[in-house]
Parts: structure tokens; sequence; C-alpha cells
């Protein structure tokens, strides 16, 4: 068991899709350091067997461990979803996951229909099962696997034919079926906010949790919102495991939405 240390918020994800996650941290707590590894080099996780994603977050875990992370956020459902258990088991400090937002879809929607879009692994979880029967028993609930939009992400082609192509082609069953609400339950889909909410028209809300990631870290590590010590800023370590690292800070930088300081160093595990 690793000793509890304070220091940075540790935050990873199969690749650039948490850092969706990472902003609503940042724009929560500015005064702390947010360490972020992008598994890029491994991504996508969707697809893999479950013991693949554990080893793989095991070992992400252990080295934000090894950078004295006082919290650990997994910035990412489909790891959340098959790893949590063991990751919390590594550890005394806080360990937080992401769910799809099932439970805020099914309290609002009033067409009685709800969408997700997610990972296959995620679509087949137990956990997803489980958030469906305790809060979404009432209501209809259509789960789309969406192969290949994780690495349209990776790649940086958010609004291009192909891209636009696949959530045409994801989206319309849940549309079809009359769902008034739609949940990203995959980090990376957050950067296709924007065309899906085009395909989709007003009459659908979009949903996404990384503010409320960010809450549940404040609440689980006793953080202070907007807390700025002086004009002390929190900073930022960024790694990657992308083969290609100036691929990958190109397209981080762009997801970001600001050049990434200090550069995006090579994640060594
Ligand atoms: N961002 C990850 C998630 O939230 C993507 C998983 C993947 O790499 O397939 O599920």
């Amino acid at each position: 068991m690793t000793a509890i240390k304070r220091g940075a918020i540790g935050v990873f994800d199969s690749g650039v899709g948490g850092l969706s996650t990472l902003h609503a941290i940042r724009d929560a707590y500015p005064h702390e350091h947010l360490v972020y590894v992008a598994d890029s080099g491994h991504a996508p996780y969707g697809n893999q067997s479950a013991e693949a994603i554990i080893a793989r977050a095991t070992r992400i875990t252990q080295f934000l461990l090894d950078q004295s992370c006082k919290a650990v956020v997994v910035a990412c459902n489909t790891a959340s979803v098959v790893a949590l258990p063991a990751l919390r088991a590594m550890t005394a400090i806080p360990v937080i996951g992401m769910e799809p937002a099932i439970k805020p879809a099914a309290l609002a929607t009033k067409t009685g229909v709800i969408g997700v879009l997610a990972t296959q692994r995620t679509v087949d979880s137990a956990a997803v099962q489980r958030l469906i029967a305790t809060h979404a028993a009432h209501v209809r609930v259509v789960l789309q696997a969406c192969p290949g939009l994780v690495e349209r992400v990776e790649a940086g082609a958010l609004d291009d034919a192909e891209t636009i192509g696949l959530l045409r082609k994801y989206v319309a069953p849940i549309q079809d079926a009359g769902a008034d609400q739609l949940v990203l339950g995959c980090t990376h889909y957050y950067f296709l906010r924007a065309s899906i909410e085009r395909l989709l028209g007003p009459a659908v809300t979009v949903l996404e949790p990384a503010k409320a990631i960010a809450r549940q870290l404040g609440e689980r590590s006793h953080l202070v919102p907007g807390l700025r010590e002086g004009d002390a800023h929190g900073g930022f370590s960024f790694f990657s495991s992308a083969t290609d690292l100036m691929a990958a800070t190109t397209v981080m930088a762009r997801l970001w939405g600001i050049p990434i300081q200090p550069s995006v160093q090579r994640c060594p595990v």
C-alpha cells in the first residue's frame, strides 16, 4: 500500500479524451498541480479485454502514486467500469472514476427514452447494467457502442466527413427511438459534442459528467474550489505514451485550447 502524500492530482485516460475532465478540474481548482497521463499508445481501451485494461490502468495509477499524487481521477468510463476496484485496492488516497450520466438523464427525460453513446466495453459492462437497474428502470435506455470514434478524436479529426458519417450512424437509432436526453459515456466524445448537438437539434439535451467529477473530487479530497494562494497557480505535467509524441502533442494542444506548457513528456510506463 502506498503511503498518503500531499501532492498533485493525477488524471488519466486511454488517450486525449480525459483532457475534457482535466479542463473541469483546472477550472474548479486552479491552484492545484495536475498530472495528466494520455495512454494514447494503448488506445482504444474500449475493444480490449478487461484484463488488458486493468493491467494498463494499474501501471498508470502506480506511476501517479510514484509522483506523490494525493488523488487519482480515472477520466475514462471504460477503465472505470472495469478497473476501479483494482485501483482502489492499490492505495488509500481517493480514486475517482467516471460513469455515464444515466441517472440525471433518467430523471430529466420527458419522452421516457434516453440514449447513451459509449465504447463497446462500457456498453457491455455490469456497471452500466447496474446503473440502469438502479436509476433508469422506468425509462427506455438505448445503448449505442461507437467503434472508431475514439480513434477519430485521437487523430484530431473532430469534424471531417468520416467522423460525421460515424456520428450520423450512431445517433440515428437514438433519434429514431425518440430520446430527448443523450449521455456521452466516453470522455473522448466530449470533443465531438458540437457536431453531435448539430445532428440532434435542440430537442435533445446532451449530458456529460466532467463538472460532476470535479465536484466529487473536491468532496472526496477536501479541495477548496477556486482557491488561489496569492498569485500562485497550480501547474501541469503532461505525459503521453503515444508512439509519435510530436503528433500527439499537436492534438493535445488543439483539444486543450492553448499551447501545452511545459511540453508533453514521454510516459515512462
Ligand atoms: N475516453 C475513454 C472512455 O471514456 C475512451 C476509451 C477507449 O479508449 O476506448 O471510455
